[in-house]
This record gives C-alpha cells, sequence and structure tokens, in this order.
C-alpha cells in the first residue's frame, strides 16, 4: 500500500527532518545568547541591545517555520493516512462482497462492518497518530539531539541518553502485563455489546416471554466483569506511571548534577549548561508518553487484524483461469453423482446424487425441512462446490465456466426475499438495474404485487421500510417474483417462495408463477401436492438426500418417502379420484 505513496512519504520526511533541525537550533541560539551575555558581564565587553534583539529575532523566525513545516506536515500526514484508511477499508469491502458463501455463513456480517470499522480507524490511529505524530516526530528530534551533542559534549549525551533503555526495558515489561488485562477488558466489553445487541434485536420475543428483568440481570452481570477487569488495568496504569515519572526524574536530575559539575571544572559554559536542560526536557516528555503509545500501538494493531483478515481472505469458489462464458441453456442440466457436506460438519447432506432434468422442465423438489433440498440449488448456482460429482449444464461443468455467466442465467425467488432500504422500484429491479419503470411496473402486476405498492405514500418511490411501506411476508415474496419476472432467466429456482402466502392468494400467485414458468427450466421446492402433480419431474428428498425421482404417477407407486409426504394411502385409485388433494397437508412438511 505504502508503495503506491512513496512521493508523499518522501515528502512528509523532507518535512519533518526539516522542522525539527529547526527546533533543535532554538535552543543552540538561546545558548550563543546566555553565553555572550555571561562573558559581557565577566569582560565588559559591550553585548548592545540590538543583538539580543537579533536573537529574539532568530528564535522567532526559526520557531515559527518550524510550527509552520510542521502543520503542513501534520495535514498532509493527515491526508496521505486517511487516504491509505479508506483504501485498505474499501478494498476489505469489496473483498468482503467477493467471498463465497462458505465464508459468509462463517462470518456474522454486523460483525464484519464493525471489524472493518474499527480496524479502519485503528490504521489511521496507527499511521497518523501514533507513527506520524507521537513516534517518528520525537524519534528525529531524538536523532537530532543526539548527534548535535556528541558534536558539543560526549558525557552529556550518553547522560541524556541513557534513562532511555532503563525506561524502556521496565516499562516494557509492565506493558505486556496491561496489555494482556487490556485485551481481556476489550474482549468483556465486546461481549457485553453482542449480547445487548443479539437482545435487543429479539426484543418482541424477549416481551412476548416475559424475560426483560432475567435479560437486564444478564447485561448487568456482564458489565460489572468487564468493568473489574478494566480496574485492575487500571491499577497497573498507576504504577506504571508511577515508575516513569521516577525515571524521569532520575534522568533530570543527573543532569542537573553533572552538568552542574561540568560547569564547575570549567568544562562547559552556562549557555551550554541551560542548552542540556532544555535538550533535556525535550526528550522527556515524547518519553513519558511511550507508555501510553506502546500500548495503544499493539491495541490497535490487533484492532486491524480483522481488518486484513478479511482484506486478505481468498475465496474458496472461484472462477477457473480459463474459465469460459456459459452459453444460453438449451438442453439440460445433469447433477452427476453429486456429494456434498458443510465444512463444519461431518455428516454427508448429498449422497451420490444424480439425475438428469431437460430444458424447459419444471422439477419440484419435495422432501422434510433440512434435506438438502436448498442445499442442492445452492450446489446449482455454484454457492458452494461439491466434494465429489459435478453439475453439468448443456453438458459443460459449472465449475469450468464464470461464475457470472452462469448465475446470469438463474434466478432465485428465496423462501425469505432480503429488501434493501432503497426504493421499491429499486428493490424489483436488483438483477437488472437497467430496467424502465415500465418493465418494472409489468413485472410487479404479473408479481400481484402492484396494490400494495400503489397504495403506499410514494407508489414506486417508496423507500422500503418507510412510509407505510413495511411488508408482509407475503408481499416480500411477490417483490421478490416481480424481481425474478423483469430479470427474465431461462432458469428459475423457486424456492419455497410462496410459503408465506395464504391459500387464496397461493393459488392467485400461482398463476402469476405459472406464467412465470412458461419456456423456462423451472426448480420448485414446494409443498402443495397440486404444484407437485403439474411438475414434469419430482425429486424426493429423505435422508440421504435426493433418493427418488419420477413423476407423481410414479412416484406414488414405488416411493414410500413419498406417500408419507402426503400421507397417501396406498392405493392408487385413491390418489387418481380427487382432482385436488388437501394442500393443508403441506403443515406437516415445514
Ligand atoms: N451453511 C450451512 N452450514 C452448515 N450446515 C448447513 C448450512 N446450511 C444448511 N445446513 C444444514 O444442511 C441441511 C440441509 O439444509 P437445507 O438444504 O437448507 O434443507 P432444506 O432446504 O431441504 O430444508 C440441514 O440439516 C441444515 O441444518
Ligand atoms: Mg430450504
Amino acid at each position: 500500500m505504502l508503495k503506491d505513496h512513496k512521493g508523499a512519504a518522501g515528502f512528509l520526511a523532507v518535512l519533518i527532518v526539516t522542522s525539527s533541525l529547526l527546533e533543535v537550533f532554538v535552543p543552540f541560539l538561546t545558548q550563543r545568547l546566555i553565553d555572550l551575555v555571561v562573558m559581557t558581564l565577566r569582560t565588559r565587553r559591550v553585548l548592545t541591545f540590538q543583538t539580543i534583539l537579533q536573537f529574539g529575532l532568530f528564535i522567532f523566525v526559526s520557531v515559527a517555520i518550524a510550527r509552520i513545516l510542521r502543520g503542513v506536515y501534520n495535514y498532509h500526514s493527515f491526508r496521505l493516512m486517511g487516504q491509505i484508511e479508506d483504501e485498505i477499508k474499501t478494498n476489505a469491502f469489496a473483498n468482503f462482497l467477493n467471498l463465497d458463501m462458505t465464508w459468509h455463513s462463517r462470518l456474522n456480517s454486523g460483525q464484519v462492518v464493525g471489524t472493518l470499522d474499527r480496524g479502519g480507524t485503528a490504521i489511521f490511529v496507527v499511521l497518523y497518530e501514533i507513527l506520524g505524530q507521537s513516534l517518528i516526530p520525537p524519534f528525529v528530534i531524538f536523532a537530532n539531539i543526539f548527534v548535535s551533542l556528541l558534536f558539543t559534549n560526549r558525557w552529556i549525551a550518553l547522560v541524556i541518553v541513557l534513562p532511555v533503555p532503563l525506561y524502556l526495558l521496565m516499562v516494557g515489561r509492565m506493558v505486556n502485563r496491561l496489555h494482556n488485562y487490556e485485551h481481556e477488558t476489550n474482549e468483556k466489553f465486546e461481549a457485553v455489546s453482542k449480547e445487548s445487541y443479539d437482545v435487543s434485536s429479539n426484543i418482541a420475543t424477549v416481551k412476548k416471554f416475559c424475560q426483560e428483568n432475567r435479560e437486564a440481570a444478564i447485561q448487568k452481570r456482564l458489565v460489572d466483569r468487564a468493568r473489574s477487569s478494566q480496574l485492575r488495568a487500571e491499577w497497573l496504569w498507576a504504577i506504571v506511571e508511577n515508575m516513569q515519572s521516577w525515571v524521569a526524574t532520575l534522568g533530570r536530575v543527573t543532569v542537573i548534577v553533572f552538568g552542574g559539575y561540568l560547569v564547575l571544572q570549567g568544562r562547559c559554559t552556562v549557555g551550554e549548561y541551560v542548552l542540556f536542560l532544555s535538550f533535556q526536557e525535550m526528550l522527556l516528555q515524547p518519553m513519558t508518553q511511550l507508555s501510553v503509545v506502546v500500548p495503544k500501538l499493539r491495541r490497535n494493531l490487533a484492532r486491524t487484524e480483522g481488518l486484513f483478515e478479511v482484506y486478505d481472505a481468498k475465496p474458496i469458489v472461484v472462477d477457473a483461469p480459463d474459465a469460459a462464458t456459459l452459453a444460453p441453456l438449451c438442453q439440460s442440466i445433469e447433477f452427476r453423482n453429486l456429494s456434498f457436506k458443510y465444512e463444519a460438519s461431518d455428516r454427508w447432506i448429498l449422497k451420490n446424487v444424480s439425475f438428469f432434468v431437460p430444458a424447459g422442465a419444471t422439477v419440484a423438489l419435495i422432501g422434510r425441512s433440512g434435506t438438502g433440498k436448498t442445499t442442492l440449488m445452492n450446489l446449482l448456482l455454484r454457492v458452494y462446490d461439491p466434494q465429489e460429482g459435478s453439475v453439468l449444464i448443456d453438458g459443460v461443468d459449472i465449475k469450468t465456466v464464470t461464475q457470472e455467466s452462469l448465475r446470469r442465467q438463474i434466478a432465485v425467488v428465496p423462501q425469505e426475499v432480503d429488501l434493501f432500504s432503497r426504493s421499491i422500484a429499486e428493490n424489483v429491479a436488483y438483477g437488472r438495474p437497467n430496467a424502465s419503470r415500465e418493465e418494472i411496473e409489468t413485472a410487479v402486476t404479473a408479481a400481484l404485487a402492484h396494490d400494495f405498492i400503489a397504495r403506499s405514500d410514494h407508489g414506486y418511490d417508496t423507500v422500503v421500510g418507510e412510509r407505510g411501506l413495511r411488508l408482509s411476508g407475503g408481499e416480500r415474496q411477490r417483490v421478490g417474483i416481480a424481481r425474478a419476472i423483469l430479470r427474465n432467466p431461462p432458469l428459475l429456482i423457486l424456492d419455497e417462495a410462496t410459503s408465506h402466502l395464504d391459500t387464496e392468494s397461493e393459488r392467485i400467485i400461482q398463476d402469476a408463477a405459472e406464467h412465470l414458468m412458461r419456456d423456462r427450466t423451472c426448480f420448485i421446492i414446494a409443498h402443495r401436492l397440486s404444484t407437485i402433480r403439474d411438475a414434469d419431474l419430482v425429486v424426493v428428498f429423505g435422508e440421504n438426500g435426493a433418493e427418488d425421482i419420477g413423476n407423481h404417477e410414479e412416484l406414488l407407486n414405488r416411493s414410500h418417502t413419498y406417500r408419507k409426504l402426503y400421507d397417501l394411502p396406498d392405493e392408487r385409485q385413491l390418489a387418481s379420484q380427487s382432482s385436488d388433494w388437501p394442500g393443508h397437508r403441506a403443515e406437516l412438511l415445514r
């Protein structure tokens, strides 16, 4: 990152070195002046007032220029470090978006946003406040003073520098323990906010079950725990501060005594004596800040770890280097010997699943909840890669094509449709951002969502979640269907897309969905028997993933799981008698 900012960094270095040279130059002027005054007193040689005025002017100009340079340095380092922070943060966020679902299901998105924010701020603090303000400028001044002292008085150079290693040694050890305490404290405070976030987002449940007092008590206990660990750290702080003021005072006294001795011996002038004392002052102040700066540095470096983890994370599902573009689906989809388990568990969700779907067919996936229907669809979308086997579209393994060209062909209407807090039009057009208002309205009308959108205050421009546009589950699903209609893909997945609707609306939506399903290859995960009977193929999911495939009649004959799912009697006649099977059985399956 810094490589891209070499020029700016060099400019900052020149500024800081020049301004510190000037700062170190000022005590030398004072020294010269004092020596001149002393000499005048001794030898009665006349030091004119004019000369003193000149010195005053010199000092003023030097300090003024040093300040101006420092100001320019501060401004530009603020700008540069802010820029670096933004670059790292936005890159990390872009990388976060690019990660695949294996990552996203591992990460909690709220936590990630927090991590990026905290990490970004920490980067700024490390670069600007700690390096740019507390470490580099004092270090440059220190180097300047040390070198100038080597030329004036080696002994004093030694005496002035002596407390530094002593100080580092002592504080360094304490700082380690301090760091551990503070780390612990941080973790405990984070636990507090995580807990309160969790509880407040479940507030409705808390109230329904009258758990307010218990939750409040849990909060209090967590806060108390965090506080007491913070107090321990605070106590250690008090000790560290004490120790550092001893070292500082010891250093100061040594210079006073030793410098005074040198003056008495005639080995240095009064002016030099004052010079040493002012150098000592210039050094002590930043040095005593080290005990604050070092832990701050470690704390903030630790905070950036999370950010860099996201920054460096590599997606697991990636396009092959020579990935081709998938041509529009025209012949078939084939699942071949597919086996899959989630990385966190040992249980195979799908075991050796194979079936073939001709293009244009409607495939119903049925089975109890948790049997892997959604998982199979995610493999088709290449949200995950299977451990064994492959998915082929028109005979092409989807692993060999770009994810973009694969997903462009598929629209999914999930059970829970997620909406952005953007206008309803933008939400509908999410899969095709440049759709015209007319196209959007046509899609919405086809999805039977026009009524409740037209009813809201600003129609299609109403922001979701605001001004009367709080959508129920069923309304969200209709927006989801409109999204899919607008996207107009060759392949459609309806994953329990009508589960939030009552029977009445479901039938209406079914019409909308049928319109959507025409001339397309569709996978429908649904529970209504009428939907399933209309499907060309039905895949039955049991304990080991997909266990049978066929049409309604065939499955009725041979699949025990299928009959059980619908509580169908074994006799075939009964099945063909009634034209509309009781859809409410569906409840049993969810
Ligand atoms: N991200 C995940 N990580 C681990 N296990 C998961 C994940 N998603 C789903 N599962 C598990 O995989 C199984 C199949 O889930 P899913 O495909 O969603 O079932 P269905 O859609 O048939 O209800 C379930 O037991 C579920 O707990
Ligand atoms: Mg599911």
